[in-house]
């Protein structure tokens, strides 16, 4: 078997800056914050650590719409900070990964600022200007926030194309000006010593020019229209350039969020051979509680249905590629609240939660704040939440007649900002995230769940999360097994096997309140306990009794 590349056997800690920690006082998450939280991002066992964009923004989608690719926002530090942290990253053996955010940029970039003066200026043609049809927009496509993707500008009786929201006009990747443009900016941050990157929404690069209608969402003139912009053959050709112009030259790992990917697409961008990409971040695995791909349509956790998703990509990627593991990001409500028992059995569900993941065949990326089991903030005002989506959705909402308490609800459950509230450090206020007035509020439950609390317990969540990253490295079941799901249709049991020439593994998790039995495959019989959320698994005569969210993990080498 060919050796593992670094980033195969890595771990990696997503961090969300703005809301990580605050070093001066201002109520923002910050780069110094970062830095001076790198002893504690370094016991965790991770390798990797990968940082939402602090670059200057309007702030319109979270970060994610940059006015300035070169430049730190000052709410987020200067250079000098960028550079102590890359610094500090390394001294202690880790590496870091920066987050591009090439499909689209901050309608308060330059260029884009350019086009919108001036048809004849270069930077016009860098951005995917169209004449309206009819005296509508070019096409019925919605956009991914809510209503049109396409926005109009009176001074050129001209709309342009937001896949986003309105403040984020989508790139022109077919100008290559642009992907000039984007290698420089790729080369600059390798100089500053960056060892990858995430790729944000890299999957939509090409449009089909002609932007043809869709059938209408119910109850809305636009749709979706992802069959058009998603996995375009011509991507390919994208990510090659990326490749060979940056990424091998420089010895960069790369790692792209991607959507609406079919098999032969996913092999075709992760398959090492071809030199495209490193490894993928299937960004809809976790769309398992809801409605297709409407999110406040929520739906109780389908277990066999995440099962299957699960089986279905280790099964596209085993031997053809890499795969991210998560089980929460920035774009998530929390895991916990999510999937696991938050109200009865927070501490076990979470652990429960690693445990079910982290032992599949990929890398491990772990949102901040998912190793101390931190749930939703659980606001109680509409007026706490944050993020566009949110806010766009709940105008809908209520323009369509619905309550303010059924979003508050909904949002609640199913917003990013889920994800977002601000890191529990301690019990002090504002939960030891800032001195200030934090720019978003702290979880109500930060006394009893921080990671203060938790350095001092031994069976805590934390704790839990250092033991596994420290027992699953190196492993080759972990890193090369073949995963194959038992009981694929039972509700409550998620159970997979990793099959190695010289090793095999079991992961057992029981996602439910019931004492659950399950007949371990005989051959187990004789492995070893590798981690455990109870304090030993009840294995008789080759039968484990589960407790409610009991979950294990045996090995056995052959
Ligand atoms: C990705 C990011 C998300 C952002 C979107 C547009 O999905 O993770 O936060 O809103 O791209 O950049
Ligand atoms: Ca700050």
């Amino acid at each position: 078997m060919e050796k593992a590349k670094w980033w195969q056997d890595a771990a990696v800690y997503q961090i969300y800056p703005r809301s990580f920690y605050d070093s001066n006082g201002d109520g923002i998450g910050d780069i110094k914050g970062i830095t001076e939280k790198l002893d504690y991002i370094a016991s965790l066992g991770v390798d990797v650590i990968w940082s939402s964009p602090f670059f200057v923004s309007p702030w319109a989608d979270g970060g994610y719409d940059i006015a300035d690719y070169r430049n730190i926002s000052p709410d987020f530090g200067t250079m000098e900070d960028f550079e102590e942290m890359i610094a500090g990253i390394h001294e202690r053996g880790m590496k870091f990964m920066m987050d591009f955010v090439g499909n689209h940029t901050s309608d308060e970039h330059p260029w884009f600022q350019a086009a919108l003066k001036d048809k004849e200026s270069p930077y016009h043609d860098y951005y995917i200007f169209r004449k309206g049809r009819d005296g509508r927009e070019p096409s019925n496509w919605a956009s991914i926030f809510g209503g049109s993707a396409w926005e109009y500008v009176p001074e050129l009786d001209e709309y342009y194309l937001h896949l986003f929201a309105k403040k984020q006009p989508d790139l022109n990747w077919e100008n290559p000006k642009v992907v000039s443009e984007v290698l420089d900016i790729l080369d600059f941050w390798a100089d500053k010593g960056v060892d990858g990157y995430r790729l944000d929404a890299i999957n939509y690069l090409y449009k089909e020019p002609d932007f043809p209608d869709v059938e209408p969402m119910s109850g809305s003139p636009y749709g979706f229209a992802t069959e058009h912009y998603a996995n375009k053959p011509k991507v390919h050709e994208h990510f090659r350039t990326l490749h060979d112009k940056v990424m091998a030259p420089r010895g960069l790992t790369t790692v792209a969020e991607v959507a609406y990917l079919d098999e032969e697409t996913a092999r075709g961008y992760a398959d090492p051979a071809r030199g495209e990409l490193d490894a993928l971040y299937p960004f809809d695995l976790l769309n398992v509680d809801q409605e297709g791909y409407d999110k406040f349509s929520p739906l109780p956790l389908d277990l066999p249905k995440l099962k299957k998703a699960l089986s279905h990509w280790q099964n596209v990627m085993h031997d053809h590629g890499w795969l991210a593991l998560f089980i929460g990001n920035h774009d998530q409500p929390r895991a916990l609240s999510r999937f696991g028992d938050e109200d009865q059995y927070p501490v076990r569900s979470a652990k429960l939660l690693a445990n079910a993941m982290y032992f599949l065949q990929g890398t491990p990326y772990i949102y901040q704040g998912d190793e101390l089991g931190m749930t939703v903030p659980h606001y109680t005002e509409l007026s706490q939440f944050r993020d566009v989506e949110a806010i766009n959705a709940l105008k809908e909402g209520l323009a369509r007649g619905e309550s303010k308490e059924h979003w508050l609800k909904l949002l609640d459950k199913r917003s990013r900002d889920g994800g977002r509230a601000p890191f529990s450090w301690d019990t002090s206020d504002h939960a030891g995230f800032t001195t200030g007035r934090p720019w978003m509020d702290v979880c109500a439950n930060y006394k009893d769940i921080n990671a203060e609390l938790e350095e001092h317990d031994a069976d805590s969540v934390l704790n839990f999360y250092r033991r596994l990253l420290k027992v699953r490295k190196g492993r080759s079941s972990v890193l090369y097994g073949r995963t194959e799901f038992l009981e694929i249709e039972d509700p409550k049991l998620l159970i997979y096997e990793r099959i190695a020439e010289d090793e095999i593994l079991i992961s057992v998790n029981n996602f439910s309140r019931d004492e659950l039995s399950f007949r371990l495959p005989d051959k187990f019989q004789g492995a070893e306990l590798l981690i455990s959320n109870c304090r030993k698994p009840d294995i008789r005569d080759g039968v484990a009794r589960l407790r409610p969210w009991e979950a294990f993990t045996l090995i056995k080498t052959n």
